[in-house]
């Protein structure tokens, strides 16, 4: 059965549409909301216009790319959640647009199962069962991944995620939104051995990140006082050791989930999945420990409407559709 799906992504800050042929994707645009960055985060309220803005133009380019007309397509996906709900109302609604006007049925896709899920986009594609440390602005997770559409979160973040305080952190030394590309960035010229910080340890598989943010607000603050120069003299040895604390408090626990499960199939995905350090320290634990290590591409690490596409495939094939009914959800669990 031939299958033409338009995949919508637009949960929090970036407009994107996906067209996806018989689980071959064919495309990723994407309009980025420059509009944030000035503010030193994402404003709710600003990104659902910049969504209203952009969608119909994305949407255009997706299906022109692809050599689609609107009247080729046989569903539309679009993301349920979790993200931000004037974000994901723009999405929904103009996927129950085009359900209606095309007479078409619509998939509801879980953005976190689709950043798992995007690992299916190009070969090479772990096998079942694997595990996925999920990293990303607003999730910590690390998912036993049964199947497509089969997961089960069996560690998380009890507080901030690890995307936020890579970008706390940024906002804390002057930087702009989003920090955590510029943390990496700078790191690379830096000693990572530098400066050492503390650590919360949670119990089982579970993560906390808000201790890290007040500790190095404080190291910060009490070096300033020493040194009002600290900051500038120091940026990349500051990056690289906060970095290399963040990767290695992921990458302990990614390790002992894998002891406990006996799992050694290991993929990383999410926003938080781009960064240089943390690609680097898993291939090479990889290797130390017999992994079979599964990193996506940048582009598919990243908000991106490919991954929506690829999970919709799967429940296309399943026939798992949704009806007009459909809301959008700002917490969605897996
Ligand atoms: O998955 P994503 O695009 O959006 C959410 O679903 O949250 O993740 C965005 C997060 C931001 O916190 C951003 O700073 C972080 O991913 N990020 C990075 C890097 N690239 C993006 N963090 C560290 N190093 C990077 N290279
Ligand atoms: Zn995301």
């Amino acid at each position: 059965m031939r299958s033409i799906i338009l995949a919508i992504e637009s949960s929090c800050d970036e407009t994107s549409a996906s067209v996806v042929v018989n689980g071959k994707v064919l495309n990723n645009i994407i309009a980025t909301q420059a509009v944030h960055q000035k503010y030193g985060g994402v404003v709710p309220e600003l990104a659902s216009r910049a969504h209203q803005q952009n969608i119909v133009a994305v949407v255009k380019e997706a299906l022109q790319g692809a050599n689609i007309r609107l009247t080729d397509l046989n569903a539309v996906a679009f993301t349920r959640g979790p993200g931000l709900m004037g974000s994901l109302l723009v999405g929904v609604s103009f996927a129950k647009g085009l359900s209606l006007g095309l007479r078409i049925p619509m998939i509801e896709i879980n953005h976190m199962q689709a950043h798992v899920l995007a690992h299916f986009i190009d070969e090479p594609v772990p096998a079942f069962p694997f595990l996925c440390l999920t990293v990303s602005g607003g999730h910590t997770q690390i998912v036993l991944v049964k199947d497509f559409l089969e997961m089960v979160v069996i560690g998380q973040t009890q507080d901030d995620a690890v995307g936020e305080a890579f970008d706390k952190a940024a906002k804390i030394l002057d930087l702009p939104y989003p920090g955590g590309p510029l943390i990496d960035a700078y790191a690379k010229r830096g000693n990572d051995q530098a400066f050492k910080f503390p650590e919360t340890i949670m119990p089982g598989l579970d993560f906390s990140f808000s201790g890290i943010k007040t500790a190095f607000l404080y190291f910060l603050r009490d070096e300033k006082q020493k040194n009002p120069a600290f900051v500038e003299e120091n940026l990349n040895d500051i990056c690289a050791s906060l970095q290399q604390h963040l990767v290695n408090m992921l990458l302990t626990r990614l390790t002992q989930a894998s002891d406990k499960t006996g799992i050694r199939q290991i993929a990383i995905a999410g926003g938080v999945s781009a960064n240089s350090g943390l690609r680097k320290r898993l291939k090479e634990l990889g290797v130390e420990r017999g992994w079979n290590v599964y990193i996506p591409a940048i582009e598919y690490c990243t908000d991106n409407a490919a991954m929506i596409a690829i999970a919709a495939h799967y429940k296309y094939k399943k026939g798992e559709f949704c009806g007009l009914e459909t809301t959008p959800l700002a917490r969605m669990p897996l």
